[in-house]
């Protein structure tokens, strides 16, 4: 028995990192998937690996009528949906005064505006399915500070506002909705090296160890399967009685400073 049985879910940004750690995930524990993203050949690639329980399509998150395109695929593929991840999302560095509004806003458009037309679209299938689960990616900058990501910090600090109003106003149609703040996490996104052929995956994953066994108590940076795994819960039974909610998973990142 798997702890998604039955279940229909879309999960975006799926072609890498954490995205496709869930997808697999998932797709283990008895779900059928449909895995979004931008990123076609790998996107595809992953979807043929998964096989039968997965679907590949190309949903740009920021993109109305992606949107809608994706839940017919999903209804055509699957006979319907009943719960969602979103979890595409971009980053980018920039000082508060240096931050072009074009950049600004391309952030927002892929992590906030996402994030809202993924929730707007699917609830109402998940509600005509008789309930069902959405989960939205966050970070712990949507809950402390960190220089240097003033467009990221505000749209991750509005998916975890939008999550609050989202389980209030759909928790009477049985769905739930939950987010996961994670702290630092082995992907491209925290380490661009992996992205070079020309540099080795165990040089570059020992690089940002170093820096990350200072910051963490753990003493490590995160895996995208330690966050897959909150997003697998948050999406099971296993939190049923659970809405509304941001959870940090960050091997104690945000619980203070350790002082020695
Ligand atoms: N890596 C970290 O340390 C960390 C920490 C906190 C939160 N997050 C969040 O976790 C999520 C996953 O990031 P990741 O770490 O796997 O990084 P990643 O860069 O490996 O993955 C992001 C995925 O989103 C996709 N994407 C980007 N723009 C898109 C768009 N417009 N439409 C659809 N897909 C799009 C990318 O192609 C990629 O597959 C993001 O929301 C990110 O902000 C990451």
């Amino acid at each position: 028995m798997g702890k998604l049985d039955g279940r229909v879910v879309i999960v975006t940004g799926a072609a890498r990192g954490q995205g496709e750690q869930e997808a697999r995930l998932f797709v283990a524990e008895g779900a059928r998937v449909l895995l979004g993203d931008v990123l076609d050949e790998q996107g595809e690639a992953l979807a043929k690996e998964l096989g039968d329980a997965a679907r590949y399509v190309h949903l740009d998150v920021g993109r109305e009528a992606d949107w809608g395109a994706a839940v017919e695929a999903a209804k055509d593929a699957f006979g319907g949906v009943d719960g969602l991840v979103n979890n595409a999302g971009v980053l980018r560095f920039n000082e508060l005064v240096g931050t072009p509004l074009e950049e600004y806003l391309a952030v927002v458009q892929v992590n906030q505006v996402g994030t809202f037309l993924g929730m707007r679209t699917v609830a109402p299938e998940l509600a005509a399915a008789g309930g069902g689960t959405i989960v939205n990616t966050a970070s712990y900058v949507a809950l402390t500070g960190m220089a240097l990501v003033t467009s990221y910090a505000a749209t991750k600090a509005a998916v975890v506002g939008m999550t609050r109003v989202a389980a209030l106003e759909l928790a009477p149609q049985g769905v739930r909705v939950n987010a996961m703040c994670p702290g630092a996490i082995d992907t491209a996104m925290t380490n661009p090296a992996q992205l070079d052929p020309g540099v080795d995956p165990a040089q570059a994953s020992a690089a940002v160890d170093e820096l990350f066994r200072k910051l963490v108590p753990m003493g490590r940076i995160g895996r995208p399967e330690e966050v897959a795994r909150l997003a697998l819960f948050l999406s099971s039974d296993d939190s049923s009685y659970i809405t509304g909610q941001p959870f940090v998973v960050d091997g104690g990142w945000l619980a203070g400073v350790a002082g020695f």
